[in-house]
């Protein structure tokens, strides 16, 4: 597909529902007491699959205008089954965490070339410590993975050795059907759907900070209450327009409903510091971006929590004219491709000088939008693919590939970027 270049960047336009919030809704829901309704679902393939894949286990799901129903009560069926994630780390990772509790039974799971090579074992250990058994690929347990669910497991206490929402939340999902209380600790803060959402389904869910400030979350087992869900839009999808409007002359684009959690907004912090003018409602719920100046920024690692943000901000560093700098990116080495490797091989390829020195990014802009115009071959990354589209439409265009890959998160893409001028 051909992107073409010198696209302007204004209007008001929808994204998806959050792809965070969906995967725990529809695994809540489906834990649940009840029938839910869900409206607001993301539309991407990573949900759906994880719709697939709870149906695959038994679990009725219908969809229509209105949304999506979920009539709950997961238990593994007697059989051994096998359910298909696709691309989706986050869908993979939270289920699994959810069958461990809902045992006896076993549960196989594969998925496409590019999850079957992440990592699971930062899963599979503590869930093993609670009494799952796995059967993966290698040390690092990749697909597919057979998880056995005993009767009964136990709650554990775990410090999260890596900043990841998929990972806590893995460990309070097979903390529901635990025996006992399941405490998490994260020295680094990680994105707080999973708390909210389960404590929204009454739940009882705690969170403290220890001494050292490390969030500590326990969570007691229980099954959630059915209910209504209204998932918000997605700030990580709304980014790549957001960006996308600061970096384009007289650019300015609108989004409204977008999800509460503040966590989700470092992003807009950097580009807001660095020169873009941002209006932002009180709760972020609406969120107006405009042109401003684009200066090079220095960002951590923890202000772009879950780092979903990194390609769209390689973007703006490769336009900015200066240096700019990521610090404790590392875990983008384990994304749906090594992301690291990838920004700065797109910085590269759009005529910035791109530099990785262990887990920080350095890159050195070219002051102004790219003449280059490369052709993006990743095609298992959605993020790598619309961050480079975005950066062949505010230069002199791109060819995609596969521009497929936006369907895991936001089949829409291409229709919302035609619908801005
Ligand atoms: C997510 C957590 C993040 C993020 C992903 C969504 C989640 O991954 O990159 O897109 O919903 O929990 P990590 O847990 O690997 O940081």
């Amino acid at each position: 597909m051909r992107i073409v270049g010198g696209h302007r960047f204004s209007g008001e336009i929808d994204v998806p529902g959050d792809k965070s919030e969906s995967h725990r809704v529809v695994l809540i829901s489906a834990l649940a007491d009840g029938i839910s309704r869900i409206s607001g679902l993301s539309n991407g393939d990573d949900v759906a699959r994880t719709l697939a894949s709870v149906e695959d286990l038994g679990v009725r799901t219908t969809i229509d205008v209105s949304g999506v129903t979920v009539a709950g009560g997961l238990r593994l069926p007697a059989q051994e089954v096998s359910v298909d994630l696709g691309n989706s780390g986050t869908g993979l990772r939270l289920m699994v965490g959810a069958v461990v509790g809902r045992g006896p039974g076993i549960v196989s799971f594969r998925g496409d070339e590019s999850l079957s090579a992440r990592p699971m074992d930062r899963v599979t250990l503590p869930l093993s410590q609670m009494g799952g058994g796995f059967q993966g690929v290698g040390d690092r347990q990749g697909l597919p993975l057979v998880v056995t669910a005993p009767s009964d497991i136990t709650g554990i206490s775990y410090d999260v050795p890596v900043p990841s929402a998929q990972v806590k939340s893995a460990i309070l999902f097979a903390g529901l059907g635990a025996n006992s209380a399941t405490t998490v600790r994260e020295s680094v803060d990680t994105r707080r759907a999973t708390e909210e959402l389960m404590a929204d389904a009454g739940i009882a869910i705690a969170e403290t900070r220890d001494e050292t400030g490390a969030r500590v979350v326990t969570v007691e087992p229980g099954i959630p209450a059915a209910r209504d869900w209204q998932v918000g839009r997605d700030p990580s999808q709304a980014a790549f327009f957001l960006v996308a409007a600061a970096l384009s002359p007289s650019g300015r684009v609108r989004i409204e409903n977008l999800v509460r959690d503040p966590a989700r907004w470092g992003f807009l912090d950097v580009i807001e510091r660095s020169g873009a003018r941002v209006v932002r409602s009180s709760n972020h719920r609406i969120v107006d971006v405009s042109h401003g100046t684009v200066l090079p920024f220095t960002t951590d690692g923890a202000e772009i929590v879950g780092l979903d943000e990194v390609p769209i901000l390689t973007v703006w560093a490769v336009m900015a004219s200066g240096t700019s700098t990521f610090t404790n990116v590392g875990e983008l080495r384990h994304k749906e491709v090594d992301r690291l490797a990838a920004c700065a091989d797109m910085a590269r390829k759009f005529g910035a000088i791109a530099t990785i020195d262990g887990d920080n990014l350095q890159i050195e802009g070219i002051g102004g939008p790219t003449n280059q115009q490369p052709t993006i071959k990743w095609r298992h990354d959605h993020r790598m693919v619309m961050a480079s589209a975005i950066a062949g439409a505010l230069g002199a265009g791109c060819e995609l590939e596969h521009p497929e890959a936006v369907n895991s998160s936001f089949p829409s893409f291409y229709d919302v970027l035609d619908s801005l001028r």
